[in-house]
């Protein structure tokens, strides 16, 4: 497995499921661009991975702010000349409550950090992928947009509808050579589901219905998000891969 010469963008990849697909790419000789809002974190990610194959390059960039998005596309397009794969990883889970409590703010807000960032990113991106005829697009939903979750309803919401957004980018990119896949985690071990798995009772109750039983790691995720990158996966696309210790079968 090989990424040499190919150029990512990984957006959220300072810590976690980001990170993680970061450090796989870059092992296999990828160029791999990672945004976030906080620089320093980003710039420690190169740092500790300086003796890799390939390389990370820091760019600071919220992805709610298309300013930012823009300029930071076209950077990327100057600096390296293409963008050979997009992750569109960096989401929140911003209001775990009864759906009836949730209010127009936290909608909003969700609606434009897990689903309009995702759209606004795919198209600066796929366009310059369509002109190479060639490209691959992985976007990291959850399980929770195939099986509404209880007092998670934008959370389940978002996601599912990235994982429509995927199949439709699919249908319409495939004839120009750019492919779109979508990974969808379970419980994986990172800060956003620290609530989770730090509370002894809750990874007790959720590790009983999961076949497998550990608690997923961010490197679970990206070694197939390695795969979706990759050559070898030249006859996928619109496809969901569930990476959940089998969450799903139960
Ligand atoms: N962990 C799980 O159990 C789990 C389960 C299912 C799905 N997922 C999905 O996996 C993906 C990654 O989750 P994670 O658990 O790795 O999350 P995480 O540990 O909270 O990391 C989130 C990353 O996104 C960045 N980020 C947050 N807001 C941003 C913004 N506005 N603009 C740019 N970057 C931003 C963060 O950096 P800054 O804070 O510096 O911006 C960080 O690098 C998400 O799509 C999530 O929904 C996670």
């Amino acid at each position: 497995m090989t990424l040499k010469d190919k150029v990512a963008l990984i957006t959220g990849g300072s810590r976690g499921i980001g990170r993680a697909i970061a450090e796989a790419f870059a092992r296999v000789g990828a160029t791999v661009v990672i945004c976030g809002r906080k620089l320093y974190s980003l710039e420690q990610v190169a740092l500790d991975n300086e003796r890799m194959s390939g390389s990370i390059v820091p760019i600071q960039c919220n992805v709610t702010r298309l300013e930012e998005m823009e300029c930071m596309v076209e950077t990327i397009l100057q600096e390296q000349g293409r963008i050979d794969i997009l992750v569109n990883n960096a989401a929140l889970n911003v209001f775990s409550g009864s759906a009836l409590e949730l209010g127009e703010g936290e909608f909003d807000r969700t609606v434009e950090m897990n689903i309009k960032s995702v759209f606004r990113m795919t198209r600066l991106v796929a366009p310059s992928m369509c002109d190479h005829r060639a490209g691959a697009i992985i976007n990291i939903a959850a399980t929770a947009g195939l099986r509404p979750e209880p007092c998670n309803l934008l959370y389940s919401m978002t996601n599912a509808a990235i994982l429509m957004m995927t199949r439709s980018y699919a249908l319409e990119l495939a004839p120009h050579g750019v492919r779109v896949n979508a990974i969808a985690p379970g419980l994986i071990q990172t800060e956003m589901s620290s609530h989770v798995w730090k509370d002894e009772y809750r990874l007790r109750e959720h590790l009983a219905r999961q076949p497998v039983r550990h608690v997923g790691q961010p490197e679970e995720v990206a070694e197939i998000a390695l795969m979706l990158a990759g050559e070898r996966a030249s006859f996928v696309t619109g496809q969901t891969f569930a990476v959940d210790g089998g969450l799903m079968l139960t």
